[in-house]
């Protein structure tokens, strides 16, 4: 078999919303430092549409929306609206800077969301679709139109909501799969129905934004560009709403690796791709599953003998594209505990991460307390201190100084912290059901809060006996969801780290509610 991976003819644009849609996954919110970097990085690959949020939503978002307008050099900056006039008017402000603004404006179309979640006839929402559309043009050439749940919505009606928003002026249609429940006969299925009934649809793009919910987002979403679609909306990671919105890296990897059938070429980088993962997970606090297509630290694995056999023999056997076509260099020993600032500068260059000098007197210093623990640095291990939440914020309101723990067979398993919180020094001791526990009421008595533990997760960095353990924490507190993560040969001084970070983020968030609310009175 050969195996194509260059050419294409037609042009199918990249509609990144990591940042809306992305973020809108429980628990994903990101600082405007990550957001910034995040767009900086989407940018660059060449990322052609970047939705960057819902400036009505919140403050933050709107800032976020108006930086990033500020910031992008290349793509199109997107902010998301409802029908109402304020929602409009908020995105048009929030884009004001941009480039190359554009709005997307979107109203639910399905019978279900008109009479349940609208409460609204069907003859208002067409008359919404056609007032917001225009109001939209106000702000900006550049307007695209949603029907909610269109992938539920009954055709007639689709086409004369479709209509509506082209004669308004939309420039292009996207057509979503809310729910996740459509399948890829019937994704490409509405695209044909439309291009076939709906006049001058030639004059727009036509889009696809699918959710995940049955595990088929990018089945649908390639589906749909078969049957005309020219724009794919997606995530990194898959990030987003319950299951998450199409992987963007499994659509453009698609796309490039099967070309003998989808002669479609987007203007993504592919070589950044890895990198991209990296900082939404760093910025998330998602891990990536280990076997999840493309980014997952298993993609490129090869375990069985006799897969191995067949790789030494030709990469192709077992490969349908090289690993470094999406940014992934082989994990070597990289650095020893003599290896110096400079050398840990320039492995972090090839492993996609740009860094100022506090930063890397940071990772630094991480990587040397490593490095006094652990014989071999890989690549990884520099990937995980990276990652770890507490690496990144010398401003955060709680820091760990100090921990001991007693744990084994004899009870009480008890522990004995100091942290820093707000600058100034205290300490606790506190038992619990085991080493993690008895540390955690540990904070919690210095640094009291509601918040219930929702998910921990420990796993390896890399093999052996030594390895890291990278640990992950969910926490919420009167809806508000954060995660906190951080690696160390220490497992439970990762996870006091990790609810350290996560408690930080917490902080954050009560922060910018507050301020929201004060600014709503
Ligand atoms: O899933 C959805 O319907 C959306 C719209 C706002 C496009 O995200
Ligand atoms: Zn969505």
């Amino acid at each position: 078999m050969t195996i194509q991976h260059s050419g294409g003819t037609e042009r199918v644009l990249i509609f990144d919303t990591t940042l809306r849609d992305g973020e809108q996954s429980p628990g994903a919110t990101m600082s405007l430092s990550s957001k910034l970097e995040i767009a900086e990085l989407l940018d660059l690959m060449g990322i052609d549409i970047i939705e960057a949020g819902f400036p009505i939503a919140s403050q933050g978002d709107f800032k976020a929306v108006q930086e990033i307008s500020q910031q992008v050099k290349r793509a199109t900056v997107c902010g998301l609206a409802r029908s109402s006039p304020s929602d409009i008017d908020r995105a048009g402000e929030a884009l004001k800077m941009a480039r190359r603004p554009r709005i997307h404006t979107f109203i639910s179309t399905s019978a279900l969301h008109m009479k349940y979640k609208l409460q609204m006839d069907p003859e208002d929402v067409i008359e919404a679709v056609d007032r917001s559309v225009r109001q939209a043009r106000r702000y900006c050439d550049d307007v695209q139109w949603s029907p909610e749940d269109g992938s539920r919505t009954d055709h007639d009606f689709l086409c004369r909501a479709v209509e509506t928003a082209i004669k308004a002026g939309a420039r292009t249609i996207n057509i979503p799969d809310t729910v996740g429940y459509s399948a890829p006969v019937e994704s490409a299925a509405v695209i044909r129905m439309l291009r076939e009934r709906v006049p001058d649809i030639d004059c727009v793009t036509l889009s696809t934004h699918c959710h995940n919910d049955l595990g088929l987002a990018v089945a649908n979403s390639l589906a749909a560009v078969d049957a005309g679609a020219r724009q794919v909306e997606c995530t990194i990671n898959g990030l987003g709403e319950r299951a998450g919105n199409a992987a963007l890296e499994e659509i453009v990897m698609a796309m490039r690796v099967r070309q003998d059938i989808m002669p479609f070429r987007t203007g993504v980088e592919s070589s950044r791709i890895i990198q991209a993962s990296r900082l939404v997970s760093q910025a998330t606090g998602f891990p990536v599953q280990f076997n999840k297509a493309i980014v997952g630290k298993n993609a490129f694995a090869h375990e069985a003998g006799i897969h191995q056999d067949g790789m030494i023999k030709h990469a192709g056997t077992y490969e349908i594209m090289r690993p470094e076509e999406v940014g992934l260099h082989e994990s070597s020993i990289v650095l020893g505990k003599h290896s110096g600032r400079a050398a840990v500068r320039k492995k972090l260059h090839e492993l996609g991460y740009e860094i100022g000098n506090n930063r890397l007197n940071e990772v630094f210093r991480q990587f040397k307390f490593l490095a006094d623990r652990k014989r071999e640095v890989y690549d990884d291990d520099l990937i995980a201190i990276m990652q770890s939440s507490d690496s990144q914020n010398g401003s955060a309101t709680l820091a760990v100084e100090y921990l001991r723990v007693v744990c084994g067979t004899e009870s009480p398993q008890s522990a004995h912290i100091r942290l820093r919180l707000d600058g100034t020094c205290r300490e606790a001791r506190a038992c619990g059901s085991g080493p993690v526990d008895a540390a955690f009421n540990a904070v919690s008595k210095i640094f009291s809060h509601e918040a219930r533990l929702q998910n921990y997760q420990v796993h390896a960095v890399t093999e052996g006996m030594d390895a890291q353990a990278t640990v992950s924490i969910t926490l919420s507190e009167h809806g508000l969801i954060v995660n906190g993560q951080s690696s160390n040969t220490d497992t439970v001084l990762a996870s006091v780290n990790a609810y350290v970070a996560a408690l930080n983020s917490l902080v954050r968030r009560r922060m910018a509610a507050q301020s929201q609310e004060l600014a709503s009175l």
